[in-house]
């Protein structure tokens, strides 16, 4: 049942810290703060590439992968959508390790892009939450997502459970490929054993988000801005946003607006940002300044140590707790899935059963 809550997808927001508590518990050993992959059939060191593709938010969970393995572990992403993926035939380096990412492991084209991978001499590691699936039985390796049954049509849980895979995954390709020293890696797991804690403080943000949705509400298009890894949260902000709320949200690469979509910004087009501290809160600030200066309302999810910065330009702030850089999408993800519920709730949708969606797309 929904233990009190009014949909499902209330109740699995607030299961965020256990599931990525009990996700982390796998694949992490506390006594020695190092990541302990199962027996895995490939070998991390010497995997010259990476291909990712996954569907929907799974996909947005992907982007964050991508930035994760390029940057901390050096290895070589290339990433689509598996709609895409199965029908662009791309040239694949023999001995690739395919990141496959799915909640119910039986979405059709992610099925079909996994059965494509194989044929060309490319190890399939899944990251799903339904660890007896069809893609399951089709994977070298699977990586469970500890989320429990997600039942809201809209994905909640199983994303941040896929960060936490996906983090752990980076951590010990990192030391496998010598990008990581021991310290290094006790630091990313003592960021990642803080998160489930973290996570439950962003509860106690309620009020403001909830002003927020006040705001977003009224909007008919509302453009989520972001960088790094904080711009696929931004992705996965506006596609929970049109999901469940019916208003038209889009996600851009914060330096991208200047390139296009400026030219729809005034009063009427709030733009949300995923701006948390680290190397690229400057280069976002001077796009939102940019923005706020054509007239742009900025509806901002910073941390605490940036919040004074954003105040008196953006008209909210919301600082939500303080982690490491590395770890910041996992606590944004919880904020913007938040602001998409509590605005559903304000235009009175059908949240857990949103219109024209099923839960599991097992066709093409
Ligand atoms: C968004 C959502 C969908 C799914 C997508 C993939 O809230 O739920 O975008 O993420 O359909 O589904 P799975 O993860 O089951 O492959």
């Amino acid at each position: 049942g929904k233990d009190g809550y009014r949909h499902y997808m209330e109740k699995e927001l607030h299961e965020h810290p256990l599931v990525i508590g009990q996700t982390l518990q796998r694949l992490i050993d506390p006594a020695t703060r190092r990541v302990v992959m199962p027996d895995m059939p490939i070998d991390l060191a010497s995997v010259p590439r990476a291909v990712i593709t996954a569907c929907g938010s799974a996909f947005y969970a992907g982007v964050v992968g991508r930035y994760w393995l390029e940057e901390i572990a050096r290895l070589p992403v290339d990433i689509d959508v598996a709609s895409e993926m199965r029908y662009r035939n791309p040239p694949l380096t023999p001995g690739s390790l395919g990141i496959l990412i799915s909640q119910s492991g039986e979405t059709a084209d992610t099925l079909a892009a996994l059965r494509g991978l194989r044929e060309h001499d490319v190890s399939i590691l899944s990251i799903l939450n339904a660890e007896h699936s069809t893609m399951a039985r089709d994977s070298d390796i699977v990586l469970g997502t500890v989320a429990g049954p997600e039942i809201s049509v809209a994905s909640t849980k199983a994303f941040t459970a896929q960060l936490a895979v996906l983090a752990c995954l980076t951590i010990a390709t990192a030391r496998a490929r010598g990008t990581l020293d021991e310290a290094g890696e006790e630091e990313l797991v003592t960021a990642l054993l803080d998160l489930p804690s973290r996570a439950a403080e962003v509860f106690t943000r309620m009020d403001d988000i909830r002003e927020m949705a006040r705001v977003v509400a009224e909007a008919r298009d509302v453009l989520y801005l972001g960088r790094g890894s904080a711009y696929p949260v931004a992705m996965e902000g506006a596609l929970k946003l049109k999901e469940i709320s019916y208003i038209h949200a889009e996600a851009y690469a914060a330096g991208e607006m200047k390139h296009g979509p400026i030219s729809l910004i005034d009063r009427t087009v709030p733009i949300v940002a995923t701006i948390p501290s680290g190397r690229l809160f400057d280069k976002t600030l001077s796009n939102l300044q940019e923005a706020k200066a054509r007239g742009g309302r900025l509806l901002t999810f910073t941390d605490e140590g940036s919040a004074a910065r954003l105040q008196g330009i953006a008209e909210q702030v919301i600082p939500l707790p303080q982690v490491h850089p590395f770890v910041t999408p996992i606590i944004q993800t919880i904020g913007v899935q938040i602001l998409a519920y509590e605005t559903a709730l304000l235009k009175g949708t059908d949240v857990d059963q949103p219109r024209n969606l099923a839960k599991s797309v097992t066709v093409e």
